[in-house]
């Protein structure tokens, strides 16, 4: 690791980590030292930074590409995020010793954000596998970690994580999906719904009740396989964004799972989603800015190639209007993600922020798509231009992990707590 010098860091290129050499990021976990609250790019460490020129280098050349397709024909973009898992990103908070890259909640929210503006389902693929891997690494004990989270480290295998059901999404402790014991196995019965990457995930981590008499405090977390026998998957959701990702049910008939696959104890699996669903958010407000961030450059471009009324129209005062607006909002956003994240790395209390973060950064995805179509007008409404897509991709940073409702509930409740 010590072959990595400060002088190295400071250009990229004597790490090869170029557009033709994606050289996984493992190397640099041990030079993280950024430790207080970012206020700009410009302060982000030296670290974070080269990382940003990575994640964009790699997203213009692998992702931008075939962002149009991935959408368009449904394709789960296999190749890519084997890619980002060579580059480190699909474990990339994970610690080093069990196959991850060691890097902080900051250089996840950088990364997210820098894959999604050029393809929000490989960003959606990224957030939602490495929560997965997140929830074990908080909770799993060393056995589970071989199992479940070494294996899928590099790209090539998939994991899920699933908690909502067919009648609960937002109220989320209203799970009926049940785990009951006989001897030494959980056997699991009931549906699970709109879970991400639910196709290609070769392990999920399943929210089932052990004991409804107990409400949130009976719901047990458990690492189920997908061979094991009882599960199977329902049909893919036809999605309106994000369409590069599977969503669908994960359906189990008597599935027998192992009393040794149980995440950490048993109903605190309530309790384990949301401190998961914290850091999770972070992802999503990330993912929501790279949106915005795409929204924001594509409708500059085009004000400042389309000429109306004899001149471009990125000189009128109409559209100026818009893109301070969209700036605006896209700085402010970020920052909250970025404080949200820098917390999270100081390993202080951050579900408040966590929230507000997601709440601005994907209100700010819609509002930029939505301003961008506006400024595109007739070519913002067709698909041979991004910006339709970024409104559809958009629309669902509003709605996964928590929709805009339940951020509200969450930072009220936070901030009440804070006056009492
Ligand atoms: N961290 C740790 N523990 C937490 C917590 C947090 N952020 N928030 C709550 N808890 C704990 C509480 O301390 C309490 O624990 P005890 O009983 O041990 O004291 C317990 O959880 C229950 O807390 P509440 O009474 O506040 O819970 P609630 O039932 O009122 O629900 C809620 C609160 C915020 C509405 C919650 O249900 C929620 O977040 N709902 C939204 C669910 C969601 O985000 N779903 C997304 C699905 S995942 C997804 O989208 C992934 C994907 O595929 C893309």
């Amino acid at each position: 690791m010590s072959r990595f010098s400060k002088e190295k860091l400071k250009n990229p290129s004597m790490l090869g980590i170029n557009s033709k050499s994606y050289q996984s990021l493992f190397n640099l976990a041990c030079i993280i030292e950024q430790r207080k609250t970012i206020v700009s790019m410009s302060s982000l460490s030296e670290t974070h930074k080269m990382l940003h020129r990575t994640c964009r280098e790699f997203s213009e050349a692998e992702l931008k590409p075939i962002a149009s397709k991935t959408d368009q024909e449904k394709i789960f973009p296999k190749k890519q995020i084997k890619k980002m898992g060579e580059l480190g990103l699909m474990a990339i908070c994970i610690p080093q010793d069990v196959g991850g890259t060691g890097l902080d909640c900051m250089s996840y929210a950088i990364a997210t954000e820098e894959i999604s503006r050029c393809c929000a389902s490989s960003g959606t693929i990224m957030a939602v596998h490495n929560m997965y891997l997140n929830v074990i690494n908080y909770f799993g004990n060393e056995k589970q970690k071989e199992e479940f989270i070494r294996p899928f480290v590099d790209g090539e295998n998939i994991g899920s994580f699933s908690i909502s059901e067919p009648g609960s999404g937002s109220d989320a402790s209203a799970v009926k999906t049940k785990a009951i014991k006989k001897d030494s196995l959980y056997y699991i019965n009931g549906t699970k719904a709109w879970c991400t990457n639910g196709y290609e995930s070769k392990a999920a981590v399943v929210f089932a009740s052990t004991d409804p008499s107990k409400k949130h405090k009976g719901i047990s977390a458990f690492l189920v396989k997908k061979n094991f026998p009882g599960f199977s998957v329902g049909k893919k959701e036809n999605k309106s964004g994000i369409r590069g990702t599977s969503t669908c049910n994960l359906i189990f008939e008597n599935c027998p799972v192992p009393e040794e696959n149980i995440l950490g104890e048993l109903g605190k699996g309530f309790n384990y989603a949301m401190k998961v669903l914290d850091g999770g958010r972070i992802g999503i407000a990330a993912q929501a800015c790279g949106i915005a961030q795409a929204s924001l450059e594509l409708a500059i471009d085009y004000a400042n190639k389309r000429t109306a009324f004899g001149t471009p129209i990125s000189k009128m005062q109409t559209i100026q209007n818009k893109i301070a607006d969209m700036a605006l909002k896209l700085e402010s956003a970020r920052l909250l993600t970025w404080r949200a994240a820098s917390l999270k790395d100081m390993n202080k209390p951050h579900t408040k922020e966590a929230a507000m973060a997601k709440l601005a950064a994907s209100e700010v995805a819609t509002f930029n798509a939505h301003q961008c179509i506006q400024i595109l007008g007739g070519m913002g409404y067709v698909s041979d231009m991004p910006a339709e897509r970024y409104y559809r991709d958009a629309r669902i940073t509003e709605i996964y992990e928590g929709t805009s409702e339940i951020q509200k509930i969450v930072i009220a409740a936070n901030i009440l707590k804070e006056y009492e």
